[in-house]
């Protein structure tokens, strides 16, 4: 079992309905793996990244997860170059069979990559997209996406990062304190972020917040976006 799922968490996560569980690879002769969660946020997350991303060049996108939204995102925008990756095996395989399934020729196989561990298999890139990880993994984690970030993305670019956050150190809303208190349950080093430290992660590697996107189930977008070098920096 890929490492979330084996933990249940989208089963429990109380701020959606029961049916966020990933269907268990045994379950699907193509091995593809679907999350009810990621198929109603595909559509949302879209809307901004196409405010957000270049029509053309390479999107990096951290922890797919199941793939899904590579597929969906690379068919919905195929002047770009999709190159989904995930830390955890299991999720790339189900990455790859969505590349098989799809046949799409914009996206690329899934890297192996684990933002904690450098070098990262990737050089530059034009754009980085990173949904649902920040949470659901240790804070180190957040502080390396940063930083692997602003190593790969020139000014101009943009980093796009999607989930739940406490803003002003409060929750937004009754159902993300539950799903706060659930992922601290899990695993201590997980909880749902403060959205000002994320920034202050993000503007320490040169980023700058461009725009913050109420999305449905009490999540947010956040789009980054790489500052043009100083003369001081
Ligand atoms: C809740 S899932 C989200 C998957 C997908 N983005 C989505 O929204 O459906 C979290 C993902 O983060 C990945 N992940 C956790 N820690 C990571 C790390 N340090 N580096 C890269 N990926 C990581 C997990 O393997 C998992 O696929």
């Amino acid at each position: 079992m890929v490492a979330w799922l084996q933990a249940g968490l989208l089963l429990t996560d109380p701020r959606h309905s029961n049916d966020d569980t990933m269907n268990d690879p045994q379950d699907q002769d193509t091995h593809h793996l679907t999350a009810p969660a990621a198929a109603r946020n595909a559509a949302p997350i879209l809307d901004v990244l196409r405010g957000a991303l270049p029509a053309s060049g390479t999107v990096l996108e951290i922890a797919s997860g199941t793939g899904q939204h590579a597929a969906h995102f690379a068919a919905a925008l195929p002047g770009v170059a999709w190159q989904p990756s995930d830390a955890d095996p299991r999720a790339r395989a189900s990455i790859a069979a969505w590349r098989a399934h799809t046949g799409l020729a914009n996206l690329r196989e899934p890297l192996d990559l684990d933002v904690r561990r450098e070098p990262w298999p990737v050089g530059a890139v034009d754009a980085i997209v990173c949904i649902n990880m920040i949470h659901i993994a240790p804070w180190e984690a957040a502080v390396a996406l940063m930083k692997g970030a602003g190593a790969r993305i020139a000014a101009g670019g943009a980093l796009v990062l999607y989930g739940p956050y406490r803003r002003g150190g409060a929750h937004t809303a009754p159902s993300n304190e539950a799903f706060d208190a659930d992922l601290r349950a899990r695993d201590p080093s997980w909880g749902v972020r403060d959205l000002e430290a994320v920034e202050a992660l993000a503007q320490a590697e040169g980023f700058a917040c461009e725009a913050l996107v109420p999305m449905p189930a009490n999540n947010f977008s956040v789009v980054f976006r790489k500052r043009a070098a100083t003369a001081s920096q």
